[in-house]
């Protein structure tokens, strides 16, 4: 590539300025863009098989209604950030057939059961909340389409996160089997809410090129790291225990320290060895077969009317 250009344009960048599509882009920027911005949309579109498992099944009308508008607002958000890498010259159909050939990745969070109605409210608020650390940074990513698809996602996750910790609120404070139901969602999302933020800064290979070019604005320990200060004392208030012993207030460093992450675990999950990361991919295959004829309908309809426009 041309010295003058990647000089331009990491001045660019490092004056804060948005990269748009039709500027000149280093290679290894639009590829790093297409991997991130399309996993990002696969864990959006993936994300709403577990919570869809409790929609026939929310105890409450509101309940369902809340739950309902959760996982629309997924769908859209998945839809946005594909939109997003479209810009960058890759297609939707691209994308999808890396996914569903495994070449491209969703988040291992994904990747576990819903078991229990408290479940709904653990995700709201746990990896609701994880995704909400990471993508508030994500609005000033210096690509312009995907830090704008962030400032409607980050409105939108706001609300994910309190609808998941009202519910929560409500169990932790009902009868003790409720309360019980609560701690033992928080028990089995807490160290996987944890994992979302990805691997160790010291075992990312990503992160130094990505902090370079301010695709990532903090670095994923960072992020954890904010994640678990602000998350302890919201469990403290529903008066439930997070599970790490290790967990402790660190004065010194104002924020808690907190007991090691299980990264064999990750790497398996991030190998596609998660608890029902075979039903989450089923899921999709079926979806994807199951909708090539409204896709063959739109294209006929399209080229019809691109026909008689022409005519
Ligand atoms: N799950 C799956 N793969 C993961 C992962 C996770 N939790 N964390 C890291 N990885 C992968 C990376 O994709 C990378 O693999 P690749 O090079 O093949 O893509 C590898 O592990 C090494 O990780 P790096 O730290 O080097 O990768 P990144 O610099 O890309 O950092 C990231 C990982 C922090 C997830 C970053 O990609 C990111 O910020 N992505 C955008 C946000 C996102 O995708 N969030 C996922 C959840 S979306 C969500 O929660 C929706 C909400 O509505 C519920």
């Amino acid at each position: 590539e041309d010295p003058a250009l990647l000089e331009a344009f990491e001045a660019r960048v490092a004056a804060d300025e948005f990269i748009e599509p039709k500027d000149w882009m280093p290679e290894a920027y639009r590829k790093t863009l297409v991997r991130q911005i399309s996993q990002h949309a696969h864990s959006e579109i993936v994300g709403m098989l577990p919570e869809g498992n409790w929609i026939t099944r929310a105890p409450s009308l509101r309940r369902k209604a809340v739950l309902l508008a959760k996982v629309q607002d997924e769908a859209g958000h998945g839809l946005y950030l594909y939109c997003a890498a479209e810009t960058l010259g890759t297609s939707r159909d691209q994308m999808t057939e890396a996914l569903l050939a495994g070449k491209a990745k969703y988040s291992t969070i994904f990747n576990y059961p819903t078991l229990t109605w408290a479940d709904m409210g653990a995700i709201g608020w746990l990896v609701d909340g994880a995704a909400i650390m990471n993508q508030v940074p994500l609005q000033r990513t210096s690509y312009g389409p995907y830090a704008r698809a962030m400032v409607k996602v980050c409105k939108e996750e706001s609300f994910h996160q309190r609808q998941g910790y009202e519910i929560m609120t409500v169990l932790a404070g009902g009868t003790p089997e409720q309360k019980a139901m609560a701690q033992d969602a928080l028990d089995r999302w807490w160290w996987p809410s944890l994992m979302m933020f990805g691997p160790p800064d010291d075992n990312s290979p990503n992160t130094a090129q990505s902090m370079r070019w301010r695709i990532k604005r903090d670095t994923n320990d960072a992020l954890r790291q904010k994640f678990v200060d602000i998350t302890v004392p919201q469990a403290e208030f529903l008066g439930l225990s997070v599970p790490d012993p290790d967990l402790a207030w660190n004065a010194d460093k104002q924020g808690y320290d907190f007991g090691a992450i299980d990264w064999d675990e990750f790497y398996a999950v991030v190998r596609g060895e998660g608890p029902v990361a075979k039903e989450r991919m089923a899921a999709r295959r079926q979806a994807w077969q199951d909708g090539a004829w409204v896709r063959e309908a739109a294209d006929a309809h399209a080229a019809k009317r691109a026909a008689r426009i022409a005519a």
